[in-house]
């Protein structure tokens, strides 16, 4: 297979990008459903979209849509597919093999749903449950967390992730258990953070009710490893299953959605998926220029490998969308912060840039200025929505004011007066600008999956698998190393200076 250096889309891009073109069509922007995609701040002209656009087909792009949509082994490393369209789509458009699976432990998992919110699921003491925690870290907790931050809903759902103990302590703290549902959400049902926050969780639950069959009553686990969730304490019939052909980033809208099923109830929920088979159905069929996730990963493309921009930022103009450029940093960053191409050579050119990002006009006042005036290269995704869902009408008009404003600055930069050099904004920073005319499910699973498909787009082209994170593992190892080290162990394999600081730790700690 040849490199895709060495493809003459690519050749043709090194040259236009040596040309430093600045026109600027005036506009250019795709629509689908709601959900508006603004790129006229992109330093592109149609010459340099028509050369992405033929490095989408020279990399075969588009026989690699339809080899993840049909369930093909994408996932090379670990021998899957990656099916999270798969959930989303109507039955009769899932893949032969799946579908009943998908119909049937979905309908389960919204029937939990029910329960729960309808008061029929009771703990131990016969109180319905009025918060749930659910704990979960990575793709366990980002998705659910970013969709029931956004769209809100009527129950009280907090999230758990990391293993620091005031993180669990806080979790708790204020909750009655007898009223409290405990999700513990783990693909594999081995993660350290996870099953030690569990763990806490169960302690807590029987230190306070003294019934040893709360667990049973009060947990409930989402899993591909159903017998460690039953070794754990938890009955099958409160295990719900998830698929190894759904990753962890990918899972939300699996039963690790039970959370925001529990949150909106089953027509918000099933509307979510509704939104993201949208942008399935239009990423699947539309022509390249008109298909959105393909445009925005061939901008992603132009900016971080032949613009220099070695970082992204993703600037949230709207509170309710606060998680989500936490939400793409594991989405983009795990699935293609790869180094070694899907052949096992090493990748000659860059893959993911970092992700970043923050919140509104909070961020503004904070890195905004490195974005105007700094010396490094990035690129930037606008996201705000125009209808707010609150009548505080003129808070809206500008906050929406700022976001086109900053976008702006970005662009044109100003020249500095003549005695003030310092002031002068160089401009010419590319940013796309996503609009949403509001925000409810149906949106909200567009602009997911809309992101999700970029991220499938940018990895054919670079060659490398966007659904394992080999990656993760050697720190998990070290650490379970360094844990042991700081009790009473010796270990004379960890690395030196890790030991002077365990000892430092130690003698703290004593
Ligand atoms: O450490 C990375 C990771 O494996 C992520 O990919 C995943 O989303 C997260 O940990 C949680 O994994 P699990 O669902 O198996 O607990």
């Amino acid at each position: 297979m040849t490199a895709v250096q060495d493809l003459r889309s690519w050749n043709r891009l090194v040259a236009l990008a040596a040309q430093e073109r600045i026109s600027r069509p005036a506009s250019m922007r795709l629509d689908t459903g709601g959900l508006l995609m603004d790129f006229s701040r992109q330093r592109i002209d149609q010459d340099i979209i028509d050369a992405l656009i033929a490095l989408a087909q020279e990399s075969d792009l588009p026989s690699a849509i339809e080899d993840l949509f049909e369930g093909a082994t994408v996932n090379a490393s670990e021998r899957r597919a990656a099916l999270h369209t798969a959930i989303r789509a109507p039955h009769h458009e899932r893949p032969d093999g799946v579908a009943d699976v998908i119909e049937a432990e979905q309908a389960r998992m919204l029937d939990v749903a029910r329960h729960v919110r309808e008061g029929d699921w009771r703990g131990a003491t016969g109180k319905p449950f009025s918060t749930v925690v659910h704990i979960g870290i990575g793709g366990s907790r980002l998705g659910p967390e970013l969709v029931v931050n956004a769209l809100g809903g009527d129950f009280d759902i907090r999230f758990l992730s990391n293993v620091d103990g005031n993180a669990a302590i806080r979790a708790f703290a204020d909750l009655d258990p007898n009223e409290t549902l405990i999700v513990v959400a783990s693909k594999s049902f081995g993660t350290l953070e996870t099953l030690t926050n569990a763990r806490y969780a169960r302690s807590w639950l029987l230190e306070r009710t003294g019934d040893e069959n709360a667990v049973a009553r009060h947990f409930v686990a989402v899993t591909a490893n159903i017998e460690a969730a039953r070794r754990f304490g938890i009955p099958a019939d409160r295990c719900l299953p998830i698929w190894d052909w759904i990753g962890g980033r990918y899972s939300l809208w699996s039963a690790v959605g039970l959370p925001i099923a529990i949150a909106l109830g089953e027509t918000g929920f099933r509307e979510l998926l509704g939104g993201a088979h949208h942008m399935d159905h239009h990423f699947r069929t539309s022509p390249s220029a008109q298909n959105l996730p393909l445009m925005l990963a061939l901008l992603g493309i132009w900016n971080n490998n032949f613009l220099d921009a070695s970082t992204h930022a993703v600037l949230v103009y709207d509170h309710r969308l606060a998680i989500l450029p936490q939400f793409l940093q594991q989405l983009e960053m795990e699935s293609s912060g790869k180094s070694v191409t899907n052949d096992g050579s090493p990748s000659r050119i860059d893959t993911a840039p970092v992700i970043w990002g923050g919140e509104e006009t909070d961020g503004q006042h904070a890195f905004h200025q490195l974005l105007h005036q700094g010396t490094r290269a990035f690129s930037a995704d606008f996201v705000a929505v125009a209808n707010p869902g609150h009548d505080l009408a003129d808070q809206h008009r500008w906050l929406l004011a700022n976001c086109l404003g900053q976008g702006e600055a970005l662009l044109t930069g100003a020249p500095s007066p003549a005695d003030a050099p310092h002031q002068a904004v160089a401009g010419n920073h590319p940013s796309t600008t996503l609009l949403l005319d509001r925000l409810d499910s149906r949106r909200l699973g567009m602009l997911i999956a809309l992101y999700e498909h970029k991220v499938f787009c940018q990895s054919v082209i670079w060659g490398i698998n966007p659904f394992d994170q080999w990656g993760v593992e050697l720190g998990k190892q070290l650490a379970r190393r360094v844990y042991d080290a700081l009790g009473v162990s010796t270990d004379d394999t960890i690395d030196e200076s890790t030991a002077s600081l365990v000892d430092v730790l130690k003698s703290y700690r004593r």
